[in-house]
């Protein structure tokens, strides 16, 4: 599998997202506001990904920062993070990975470091989040497995794959790690409009695994259930509320209905980092607006006549009734979420070394 992200010390060296996949292109992040702009325009996506991403930009910004002094160094620092908080206002990820890094910084500068010690601590932190990643994905595969049945034909919606995490995947976790078992596996994946994530990186990664793989269209997908065709679903999730309310990729909702309707096993495959404990139900979730160009076109063509208004919600709330389990790294969650997410968010994790 080709790396999602990479930390050169100089640079973050990501795959664009954008272009998969047509060409494998890599872009090169030189300063923190280039890595804010891949963010934002998602040469790199999928809430665990743009979590490492901002993480490893804050590293990136400080470790070019000319600050002398704590003082600077820590004014230039929180600049930086207020940059990265700005780029996508739904996946939790984002902003747990922000306030590991504040944390960071402040524990180093409490414990009185020299500038070129906070800006190591910042490199480490960066690095952490990355390779907790990646960690997290495994076992959450490992988790998630004992949930896919051999023969299985499942149903994934946009991209919760190595692409949207720093390696391994959510919901393609959970289907990785059923093939690694030796499970036979094949998956639907659903087109994902507007930006096509399913079709275009879903797909990709699970082909280049030699993973059955069917797309389809998003419309599609209650005519496949109708049929039998499909035995659960598991899809990533971008923010997960206390009472286990979880904001995805738009038509993730849809999905939850129809599988409910035809008695369809639903379940989200994300690490702790997405479950937001403040958040006490996906009505107080921000959803993001975004530009109009990705539903009126694709690529240079548009589909749509010039002066008919249009929407673009990137993310919808699925509630947590339509949600058979949740699957993170620290085990499986059933409802009630809002006492199966508080004890996994408890369990106190190894001190960090
Ligand atoms: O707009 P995107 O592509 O960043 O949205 C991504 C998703 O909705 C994913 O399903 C989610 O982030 C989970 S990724 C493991």
């Amino acid at each position: 599998m080709l790396p999602t992200i990479e930390w050169k010390g100089d640079a973050v060296v990501m795959i664009d997202q954008r272009k998969l996949p047509a060409s494998e292109v890599y872009v090169s992040c030189r300063t923190a506001a280039e890595v804010a702009r891949a963010i934002r325009t998602m040469v790199i996506r999928g809430a665990p990904a743009i979590g490492v991403a901002a993480a490893m930009g804050i590293a990136l910004g400080m470790r070019k920062s000319r600050a002398t002094g704590t003082k600077q160094f820590v004014t230039e620092f929180q600049k930086i993070c207020d940059l990265m908080a700005g780029t996508r206002p739904t996946a939790v990820n984002l902003f747990w990975a922000i306030d590991r890094m504040k944390r960071a910084c402040a524990a180093a500068a409490q414990a009185g470091g020299s500038v070129a010690e906070l800006r190591q601590r910042l490199e480490a932190e960066a690095l952490r989040i990355h390779d907790e990643d990646v960690a997290s994905c495994r076992a959450m595969g490992a988790h998630g497995a004992t949930l896919v049945p051999d023969a299985a034909t499942i149903l994934t919606h946009c991209n919760a794959g190595a692409l949207a995490t720093a390696g391994y995947g959510t919901a393609l976790g959970v289907i990785r790690a059923a093939v690694e078992q030796g499970k036979r596996v094949a998956v639907l994946a659903d087109e994902t409009r507007p930006f096509l994530q399913g079709a275009r990186l879903t797909a990709w990664e699970l082909v280049k695994d030699g993973i059955d793989t069917t797309v389809i269209t998003d419309n599609m997908a209650g005519a496949m259930m109708r049929q039998g065709s499909v035995d659960l679903v598991v899809v990533g999730a971008d923010r997960i509320a206390a009472n286990g309310d979880v904001a995805n990729k738009i038509g993730t909702y849809t999905v939850a209905v129809l599988a409910k309707e035809h008695r369809i096993p639903f379940y989200v495959a994300a690490p702790i980092s997405t479950v937001d404990l403040d958040t006490p139900d996906g009505s107080r979730i921000p959803i993001e607006e975004r530009a109009a160009r990705e539903v009126t076109h694709i690529g240079a063509a548009r589909l749509a006549p010039d002066g008919a208004r249009v929407r673009n919600p990137a993310f919808d709330v699925t509630p947590a009734s339509y949600v058979t389990a949740i699957v993170t790294e620290r085990g499986i969650a059933r409802p009630p979420y809002i006492e199966s997410l508080a004890a996994l968010v408890g369990i106190r994790q190894p001190a960090a070394s």
